[in-house]
């Protein structure tokens, strides 16, 4: 019986001792890990994206990959543009742009955003996310 307790007790003492040699692995794994992907979201917060004007017509918009990301820029009045993610702020489908109406709509439950990202109707808890556009000559900065 006291056999039995000492064995049990080594045994604790033994699964305590591996289990902090185990969390002080992980976290020394940890840590270079986070320090290689944390860079990579800093250079991926400050890319931009160069477009030509052209591409973008007076209503009407452009799809294109922004950080990663499905993105659209449209023009929504004479030399006015916006950037807009194009993932739907509902469950993440890529939304579509219905040049009659000037919206965007979510081809899965229905979803409508306006030309300035605003949630028209349907389920989308939130707008769009935008980014800046920056008109320069014949290009357009995003991000
Ligand atoms: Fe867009 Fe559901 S994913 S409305």
């Amino acid at each position: 019986m006291s056999k039995n307790k000492t064995y049990t007790r080594r045994r604790i003492i033994a699964a305590s001792g591996a289990g902090l040699i185990g969390t002080a692995l992980a976290g020394g794994a940890a840590l270079p890990l986070w320090r290689y992907l944390a860079p990579e979201e800093e250079r991926q917060a400050q890319e931009t994206v160069t477009l030509a004007r052209s591409l973008v017509g007076l209503g009407q918009a452009h799809f294109f990959r922004f950080r990663g990301y499905p993105a659209v820029a449209v023009q929504v009045s004479p030399g006015k543009f916006v950037a807009l993610s194009a993932v739907c702020t509902h469950l993440g489908c890529i939304v579509t742009w219905q040049p009659e109406q000037g919206i965007f709509l979510c081809p899965c439950h229905g979803g409508k955003f306006s030309k300035f990202g605003e949630v028209l109707g349907g389920p989308p808890p939130a707008p769009l996310p935008s980014y800046a556009v920056a008109v320069q000559q014949d290009q357009l900065i995003i991000g």
